[in-house]
């Protein structure tokens, strides 16, 4: 018989730091735990699976089971002259494992370094940074399905990743509960370093010699730069996704507002920063009581301490309803809203 909490506070466990009762509450840190609790589960319980709690906001309490992803260990599956297979099991944190492979060598990750959360997670949005995401190392997945309880594997294809994107948020969205990823890591590092400020980072760090680890400090310096730290500032990283549009409907808004940044994408659409429609719209900087919009980077809802999910998602509806108004452009959450 495993151990179901009840009524347990999830101020510690989102980066939010937002107040939220579970009504239910278990911690599982084996697959047969999980499979049981989900046996355990009551037919119409809802349910949440909690990894680091980094891109959701909690609205209300939660009344159903909360299950919180204990599931430990990283396993080297197999190697040969130019990759290694490592499989890392879904509650271990993403930025641990990241420096655990620039400690052993392994290339692939370093430019994720920093990004909050678990591995298990790390599928669901596809997460990016810095010219990389986990589609381009992931080899495949191992989920329970929680109707039934068995294992199934997904491998690169059938995740179907795009940006912040992957069928665990599609078809398969509330229907696995992902327990292991498997990833394929390089021996020869293939740098990255083109996108943003990573070359002048390094310059400026006097890097002669690139290093998996000198590139994993300069994306830390730079995340550190921008981003508010949850521990100090209540945060989901970016709360909405950068909308693609239309070319066309790019040069229309070139000639209204001519500083509008945009960058190519395939099959004639262009990308927009999210923080410059926010920060247009009026929103950069703007406090209402303990919650508001990040100073320094717009895209970012912030909780300074008391604040409440609920104002948090009203805010976000207000920022969409004027960027829309403002651009016809509709902005799309990234962070999962509960
Ligand atoms: P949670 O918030 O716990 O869960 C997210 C969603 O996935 C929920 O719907 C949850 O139910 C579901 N879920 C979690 N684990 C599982 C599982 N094992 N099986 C099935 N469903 C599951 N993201 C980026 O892509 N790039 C960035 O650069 C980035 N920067 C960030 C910076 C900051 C400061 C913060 C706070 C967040 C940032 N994020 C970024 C967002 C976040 O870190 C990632 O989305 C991360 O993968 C979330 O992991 P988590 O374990 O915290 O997920
Ligand atoms: N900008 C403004 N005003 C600002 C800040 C930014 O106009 O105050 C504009 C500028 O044009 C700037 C552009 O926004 O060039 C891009 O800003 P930034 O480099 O900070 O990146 P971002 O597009 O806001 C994305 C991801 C981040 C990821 C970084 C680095 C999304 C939704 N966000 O942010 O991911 O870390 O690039 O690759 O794609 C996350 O998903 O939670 C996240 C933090």
């Amino acid at each position: 018989m495993i151990e179901i909490l009840e009524n347990v506070s999830l101020k510690a466990y989102n980066t939010f730091g937002l107040e939220a009762k579970a009504a239910h509450f278990h911690e599982f840190t084996s697959i047969t735990g999980l499979i049981e609790a989900l046996a355990q589960r009551k037919e119409d319980q809802e349910l949440l699976i909690l990894g680091g709690g980094s891109n959701m906001l909690l609205t209300q309490d939660f009344e159903g089971l909360v299950l919180k992803n204990g599931l430990k260990g990283i396993e080297l599956l197999s190697e040969d002259d130019d990759h290694v297979l490592v499989k890392v099991m879904a509650g271990e944190n993403w930025h641990q494992f990241v420096l655990h492979c620039i400690a052993q060598e392994w290339a692939g990750v370093e430019n994720l370094s920093l990004i909050p959360g678990t591995v298990g997670a790390a599928p669901m949005q596809n997460i990016g940074a810095y010219g990389v995401e986990i589609k381009n190392v992931f080899e495949h997945l191992e989920a329970v399905e929680i109707a039934t309880g068995e294992v199934h594997r997904f491998d690169n294809a059938s995740c179907e990743f795009g940006y912040r994107e992957s069928i665990f948020k599609k078809e398969a969205k509330g229907k696995y509960v992902i327990a292991s990823v498997t990833f394929r890591l390089n021996k020869t590092p293939a740098f990255n370093t083109s996108y943003g400020a990573i070359q002048d980072t390094l310059e400026a760090m006097r890097v002669e010699t690139l290093t998996l680890k000198a590139v994993s400090d300069a994306v830390i310096s730079i995340r550190q730069s921008k981003l508010p730290d949850p521990v100090e500032i209540g945060n989901a990283g970016s709360f909405f996704k950068n909308p693609s549009i239309d070319k066309f409907d790019y040069e229309g808004l070139k000639a209204e507002f001519g500083s509008i940044p945009g960058y190519k994408q395939p099959g004639d659409l262009v990308k927009i920063p999210a923080a410059w429609l926010i920060e247009q719209a009026g929103w950069k900087g703007k406090t209402f009581g303990q919650i508001g919009v990040h100073k320094n980077q717009p895209l970012v809802l912030v909780n300074y301490g008391e604040g409440k999910g609920s104002d948090i998602r009203n805010l976000a509806f207000e920022i969409q309803a004027s960027v829309a108004d403002k651009f016809g452009i509709e902005l799309t959450p990234e962070v999962n809203i509960i």
